[in-house]
């Protein structure tokens, strides 16, 4: 197959990202550029939808420019533009699409409607050439499912939260303790010098089959035991992080046994792979928790380098150079959508 050269936008939360990336043979990003809005959002303690669009609006510009420069690419260089067109914030998604759609226009190339989901389900294969089938975890923000990825376009969700997504959880755990937004690597940080020992919160929905999880009842759970310590010092907010972090990570490495074991029932003669993506797999100890929960079920455990695993134009790049690879695609009339399940 031919090599394609494809320029990716991502825009559907708080990141605004290009990218150029070649393939499917030889898998090179020949420019990956991102500029996250955290400033922005952080008086808000979460991403504020409004302001996310128009900070795409103000600078998705120069980030393309940005990327094409990097790559030393012409637009008669680019194949292909592959841009999210859902699932996210509807506003920010509009303002990537509709500039990827006058962008293809205008240089008369194919558009490529990328489901940002399916953007880190196949980014393992521009990292680490995967073959289908394999089974992904994806701990974003916004998400927390298990998917069996047998395909390009052939995913099975196999399990997700029932409330909270784990980032989620993360981030309402931060501010409940007054760290800083986005919560996570603040939670990581203080959970470092924390007894794990001293609370024990609970390991939601274990006690039941199959691989949903859930985080809500944690956090309540933990407003309740800060509650009765009030004010609480310093060692006590590094105890419950270190408990929370604890009980999130358990969970995790005993679905991920239950969702390898269930891979190797449905495809009993490939390799069992546990890929994870998203922002929460910057996580050491969920990462820890990952590989051995892997290395007990005899699995391969891969993690994509972390600029890969949050989000970022590269995987939609990719992306859209894997959907190419399965005939002409015109997306010109397709419309961006909030909500889209893969
Ligand atoms: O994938 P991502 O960058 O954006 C989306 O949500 O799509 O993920 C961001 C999430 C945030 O909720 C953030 O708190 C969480 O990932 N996160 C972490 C860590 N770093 C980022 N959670 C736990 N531990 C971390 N070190
Ligand atoms: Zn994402």
């Amino acid at each position: 197959t031919a090599t394609l050269t494809v320029l990716g936008i991502e825009t559907s939360c708080d990141e605004t990202a290009a990218a150029v990336v070649t393939g499917p043979g030889d898998r090179k990003i020949l420019s990956n550029t991102i500029r996250s809005q955290i400033d922005e959002h952080t008086a808000f303690g979460g991403v504020v939808p409004e302001i996310a669009a128009r900070a795409h609006i103000n600078i998705l510009d120069r980030i393309i420019d940005e990327a094409m420069q990097q790559a030393g690419c012409d637009w008669d260089d680019i194949d292909a533009v592959a841009a999210t067109a859902g699932p996210g914030l509807i506003g920010g998604v509009i303002v990537g699409f509709m500039t990827a759609k006058a962008i293809a226009m205008a240089a008369d190339k194919p558009l490529v409607g990328i489901n940002h989901l399916e953007g880190h389900a196949l980014t393992a294969r521009l990292t680490d050439n995967l073959e289908f089938p394999f089974l992904l975890l994806l701990v974003s923000g916004g998400h927390s499912q298990f998917l069996l990825v047998r395909g390009v376009g052939d995913y099975e969700r196999l399990g997700t939260t029932i409330d909270d997504a784990i980032g989620e959880a993360f981030d309402k755990t931060a501010k409940l303790l007054g760290l800083p937004y986005p919560g996570g690597p603040h939670v990581e940080k203080m959970a470092k010098r924390g007894d794990v020992t001293r609370f024990r919160l609970p390991r939601p929905l274990l006690d039941r089959p199959g691989l949903d999880m859930s985080f809500a009842g944690l956090k309540t759970a933990l407003r309740t035991q800060a509650k009765k310590l009030e004010p609480i010092d310093d060692q006590t907010v590094a105890d419950l992080c270190a408990a929370f972090q604890r009980s999130v990570s358990d969970v995790l490495a005993t679905r991920t046994k239950s969702a390898l074991a269930l891979f190797s029932e449905k495809h009993p003669d490939a390799e069992p792979v546990i890929v994870v993506a998203g922002g929460v797999a910057a996580n050491q100890e969920i990462r820890e928790s990952l590989l051995s929960a892997a290395q007990a079920s005899n699995a391969r455990f891969v993690a994509p380098p972390m600029s890969l695993c949050t989000d970022n134009a590269a995987m939609i790049a990719w992306a859209g150079i894997e959907r190419l690879q399965l005939g002409p695609v015109d997306d010109m009339a397709l419309s961006p959508r909030p909500r889209w399940p893969l």
